[in-house]
Protein backbone atom coordinates (compact mmCIF):
# COMPACT_ATOMS: atom_id res chain seq x y z
CA UNK A 1 0.00 0.00 0.00
CA UNK A 2 1.56 3.21 -0.89
CA UNK A 3 -0.23 6.66 0.67
CA UNK A 4 0.26 10.23 -0.56
CA UNK A 5 -1.75 13.27 0.31
CA UNK A 6 -4.43 11.36 2.17
CA UNK A 7 -5.06 9.19 -0.67
CA UNK A 8 -4.19 5.56 -0.40
CA UNK A 9 -3.34 3.26 -3.01
CA UNK A 10 -3.59 -0.44 -3.27
CA UNK A 11 -1.54 -2.52 -5.78
CA UNK A 12 -4.65 -2.76 -8.69
CA UNK A 13 -3.89 1.27 -8.75
CA UNK A 14 -1.96 2.77 -11.88
CA UNK A 15 -0.55 5.38 -8.88
CA UNK A 16 0.48 2.62 -6.58
CA UNK A 17 3.30 1.64 -9.41
CA UNK A 18 3.62 4.96 -10.84
CA UNK A 19 4.88 6.12 -7.09
CA UNK A 20 7.14 3.15 -7.03
CA UNK A 21 8.74 3.95 -10.26
CA UNK A 22 9.11 7.44 -9.03
CA UNK A 23 11.59 6.72 -6.14
CA UNK A 24 13.63 4.86 -8.54
CA UNK A 25 13.99 1.73 -5.95
CA UNK A 26 12.78 -1.18 -7.60
CA UNK A 27 13.54 -4.37 -5.78
CA UNK A 28 12.29 -6.57 -8.38
CA UNK A 29 14.43 -5.23 -10.86
CA UNK A 30 17.11 -7.75 -11.80
CA UNK A 31 18.93 -5.13 -13.93
CA UNK A 32 18.70 -7.92 -17.12
CA UNK A 33 16.82 -10.59 -18.11
CA UNK A 34 15.95 -13.24 -16.07
CA UNK A 35 18.30 -15.99 -15.95
CA UNK A 36 15.81 -18.92 -16.22
CA UNK A 37 14.12 -17.30 -19.09
CA UNK A 38 17.40 -16.84 -20.88
CA UNK A 39 18.26 -20.53 -20.62
CA UNK A 40 14.79 -21.61 -21.78
CA UNK A 41 15.71 -19.43 -24.92
CA UNK A 42 18.57 -21.77 -25.55
CA UNK A 43 17.50 -24.78 -24.44
CA UNK A 44 16.05 -27.43 -26.95
CA UNK A 45 12.36 -26.34 -25.55
CA UNK A 46 12.54 -22.94 -26.92
CA UNK A 47 9.75 -21.85 -29.02
CA UNK A 48 10.01 -19.99 -32.82
CA UNK A 49 10.22 -16.62 -33.11
CA UNK A 50 6.97 -14.90 -33.43
CA UNK A 51 4.49 -12.10 -31.63
CA UNK A 52 4.43 -11.65 -27.63
CA UNK A 53 2.80 -9.77 -25.53
CA UNK A 54 5.01 -9.10 -21.95
CA UNK A 55 2.59 -7.79 -19.67
CA UNK A 56 3.68 -5.56 -16.76
CA UNK A 57 6.51 -5.30 -18.54
CA UNK A 58 8.73 -2.85 -16.58
CA UNK A 59 12.16 -1.51 -17.31
CA UNK A 60 11.54 -3.94 -20.01
CA UNK A 61 14.56 -6.23 -19.80
CA UNK A 62 12.92 -9.23 -20.83
CA UNK A 63 11.34 -7.32 -23.84
CA UNK A 64 14.80 -6.76 -25.32
CA UNK A 65 16.16 -10.45 -24.13
CA UNK A 66 13.20 -11.68 -26.34
CA UNK A 67 13.77 -9.11 -29.23
CA UNK A 68 17.22 -10.16 -29.46
CA UNK A 69 15.76 -13.83 -30.18
CA UNK A 70 13.68 -12.56 -32.67
CA UNK A 71 10.41 -12.24 -31.06
CA UNK A 72 8.43 -9.36 -32.44
CA UNK A 73 7.56 -7.95 -28.88
CA UNK A 74 4.96 -5.87 -27.15
CA UNK A 75 5.71 -4.28 -23.64
CA UNK A 76 2.88 -3.63 -21.60
CA UNK A 77 2.56 -1.68 -18.72
CA UNK A 78 0.12 1.03 -17.21
CA UNK A 79 3.32 3.09 -15.37
CA UNK A 80 4.56 5.84 -17.49
CA UNK A 81 7.81 5.36 -16.37
CA UNK A 82 8.23 1.37 -16.81
CA UNK A 83 6.99 2.18 -20.59
CA UNK A 84 9.59 5.49 -20.76
CA UNK A 85 12.47 2.87 -19.08
CA UNK A 86 11.52 -0.10 -22.00
CA UNK A 87 10.94 2.24 -25.02
CA UNK A 88 14.64 3.81 -24.26
CA UNK A 89 16.27 -0.14 -24.11
CA UNK A 90 14.44 0.18 -27.61
CA UNK A 91 15.81 2.80 -28.84
CA UNK A 92 19.34 2.10 -27.87
CA UNK A 93 18.82 -1.42 -29.57
CA UNK A 94 17.85 0.09 -32.79
CA UNK A 95 14.11 -1.94 -33.11
CA UNK A 96 11.34 0.92 -31.55
CA UNK A 97 8.78 0.07 -33.68
CA UNK A 98 10.05 -2.69 -35.76
CA UNK A 99 10.36 -5.21 -33.32
CA UNK A 100 10.06 -3.58 -30.46
CA UNK A 101 6.20 -1.87 -29.49
CA UNK A 102 4.57 -0.63 -26.51
CA UNK A 103 1.85 -0.15 -25.05
CA UNK A 104 0.60 2.34 -22.04
CA UNK A 105 -2.74 0.57 -20.82
CA UNK A 106 -3.62 -1.85 -18.12
CA UNK A 107 -3.58 -5.60 -18.76
CA UNK A 108 -7.32 -6.25 -17.62
CA UNK A 109 -8.33 -3.56 -20.43
CA UNK A 110 -7.19 -4.62 -23.81
CA UNK A 111 -9.67 -6.10 -26.02
CA UNK A 112 -9.37 -5.37 -29.13
CA UNK A 113 -6.21 -7.54 -28.97
CA UNK A 114 -8.00 -10.51 -28.26
CA UNK A 115 -6.30 -13.47 -29.76
CA UNK A 116 -3.60 -10.97 -31.30
CA UNK A 117 -0.52 -12.64 -29.93
CA UNK A 118 1.11 -16.07 -30.73
CA UNK A 119 2.99 -16.05 -26.89
CA UNK A 120 2.33 -14.07 -24.00
CA UNK A 121 5.56 -14.15 -21.24
CA UNK A 122 4.38 -13.79 -17.46
CA UNK A 123 7.32 -12.71 -15.44
CA UNK A 124 6.58 -11.07 -11.78
CA UNK A 125 2.87 -9.45 -13.09
CA UNK A 126 1.06 -11.99 -11.77
CA UNK A 127 2.68 -11.77 -8.29
CA UNK A 128 1.65 -7.60 -8.35
CA UNK A 129 -1.96 -8.31 -8.84
CA UNK A 130 -4.19 -8.91 -6.05
CA UNK A 131 -5.10 -12.48 -5.57
CA UNK A 132 -8.54 -11.65 -5.82
CA UNK A 133 -8.20 -10.89 -9.41
CA UNK A 134 -6.19 -13.70 -10.62
CA UNK A 135 -9.33 -15.22 -12.23
CA UNK A 136 -9.46 -12.44 -14.95
CA UNK A 137 -5.89 -12.48 -14.98
CA UNK A 138 -5.66 -15.94 -16.78
CA UNK A 139 -8.72 -14.86 -18.72
CA UNK A 140 -7.01 -11.48 -19.73
CA UNK A 141 -3.95 -13.48 -21.07
CA UNK A 142 -6.29 -16.31 -22.70
CA UNK A 143 -7.94 -13.58 -24.77
CA UNK A 144 -4.46 -11.66 -25.72
CA UNK A 145 -3.20 -15.43 -27.53
CA UNK A 146 -4.21 -16.72 -30.76
CA UNK A 147 -5.99 -20.16 -30.71
CA UNK A 148 -3.07 -22.77 -29.91
CA UNK A 149 -1.01 -19.60 -28.53
CA UNK A 150 1.59 -20.20 -25.69
CA UNK A 151 1.90 -18.69 -22.07
CA UNK A 152 5.37 -18.78 -20.91
CA UNK A 153 5.87 -18.27 -17.55
CA UNK A 154 8.07 -17.66 -14.31
CA UNK A 155 6.19 -18.09 -11.19
CA UNK A 156 6.95 -17.28 -7.67
CA UNK A 157 5.32 -20.22 -6.04
CA UNK A 158 6.23 -19.12 -2.50
CA UNK A 159 2.62 -20.10 -0.40
CA UNK A 160 2.39 -17.31 2.14
CA UNK A 161 0.44 -14.40 3.18
CA UNK A 162 0.81 -10.76 1.94
CA UNK A 163 2.66 -8.99 -0.76
CA UNK A 164 3.33 -8.03 -3.70
CA UNK A 165 4.82 -10.21 -4.16
CA UNK A 166 1.92 -12.18 -3.53
CA UNK A 167 2.97 -16.21 -4.50
CA UNK A 168 1.14 -18.84 -5.05
CA UNK A 169 1.62 -23.07 -4.11
CA UNK A 170 2.21 -25.15 -7.11
CA UNK A 171 -0.99 -26.87 -6.64
CA UNK A 172 -3.14 -23.89 -6.56
CA UNK A 173 -1.52 -23.08 -10.01
CA UNK A 174 -2.57 -25.72 -11.78
CA UNK A 175 -5.98 -25.60 -10.67
CA UNK A 176 -6.00 -22.03 -11.57
CA UNK A 177 -4.58 -22.45 -15.09
CA UNK A 178 -5.42 -26.28 -16.21
CA UNK A 179 -8.89 -25.43 -16.72
CA UNK A 180 -7.49 -23.22 -19.87
CA UNK A 181 -4.56 -24.54 -21.02
CA UNK A 182 -2.54 -27.42 -20.84
CA UNK A 183 1.10 -27.38 -19.46
CA UNK A 184 3.71 -28.68 -21.79
CA UNK A 185 6.45 -27.70 -19.74
CA UNK A 186 6.81 -27.54 -15.88
CA UNK A 187 10.07 -27.01 -13.63
CA UNK A 188 11.71 -25.67 -11.08
CA UNK A 189 15.07 -23.22 -12.56
CA UNK A 190 18.51 -24.36 -11.25
CA UNK A 191 19.69 -21.07 -12.46
CA UNK A 192 17.01 -18.29 -10.35
CA UNK A 193 18.35 -15.10 -9.67
CA UNK A 194 19.94 -14.68 -6.05
CA UNK A 195 17.21 -14.78 -3.47
CA UNK A 196 14.79 -16.71 -5.74
CA UNK A 197 16.26 -19.97 -6.04
CA UNK A 198 14.07 -22.59 -5.28
CA UNK A 199 11.10 -20.02 -5.48
CA UNK A 200 10.40 -20.00 -8.76
CA UNK A 201 8.88 -22.27 -11.54
CA UNK A 202 8.93 -22.42 -15.12
CA UNK A 203 5.96 -23.49 -17.04
CA UNK A 204 5.20 -23.41 -20.74
CA UNK A 205 1.70 -23.91 -21.20
CA UNK A 206 -0.69 -23.72 -24.59
CA UNK A 207 -4.31 -22.09 -25.02
CA UNK A 208 -7.21 -25.33 -25.06
C1 LIG B 1 6.89 -6.22 -9.96
S1 LIG B 1 6.92 -5.31 -11.45
C2 LIG B 1 7.67 -6.49 -12.57
C3 LIG B 1 8.29 -5.85 -13.78
C4 LIG B 1 9.00 -6.81 -14.74
N1 LIG B 1 8.11 -7.84 -15.23
C5 LIG B 1 10.19 -7.42 -14.06
O1 LIG B 1 10.14 -8.62 -13.73
O2 LIG B 1 11.18 -6.69 -13.86
C6 LIG B 1 5.20 -5.35 -11.94
C7 LIG B 1 4.92 -4.46 -13.11
O3 LIG B 1 3.57 -4.68 -13.52
C8 LIG B 1 2.96 -3.43 -13.80
N2 LIG B 1 1.53 -3.64 -13.62
C9 LIG B 1 0.88 -4.03 -12.48
N3 LIG B 1 -0.43 -4.16 -12.70
C10 LIG B 1 -0.63 -3.87 -14.01
C11 LIG B 1 -1.79 -3.85 -14.84
N4 LIG B 1 -3.00 -4.16 -14.35
N5 LIG B 1 -1.64 -3.51 -16.14
C12 LIG B 1 -0.42 -3.19 -16.64
N6 LIG B 1 0.72 -3.20 -15.89
C13 LIG B 1 0.61 -3.54 -14.59
C14 LIG B 1 3.63 -2.45 -12.84
O4 LIG B 1 3.54 -1.13 -13.29
C15 LIG B 1 5.06 -2.99 -12.83
O5 LIG B 1 5.83 -2.38 -13.83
Amino acid sequence: MVMSANKTYTVDNIEFWGQIYQTGKLPWDLGGPAPPLKTFLKSPYKVPPASIAIPGCGTGHDCLLFANHGFQVTGIDFAPLAIQATHQKFIDAGIAGTSGFLLQRNLFDLDEYDGYFDYVLEHAMFNSIEPTRRRSYVHAVYDLLKPGGKLIALWWVLDRPGGPPFGIAKDALFSLFGQFFSFDIVHTPTDSAPGRQGHELFTLMTKK
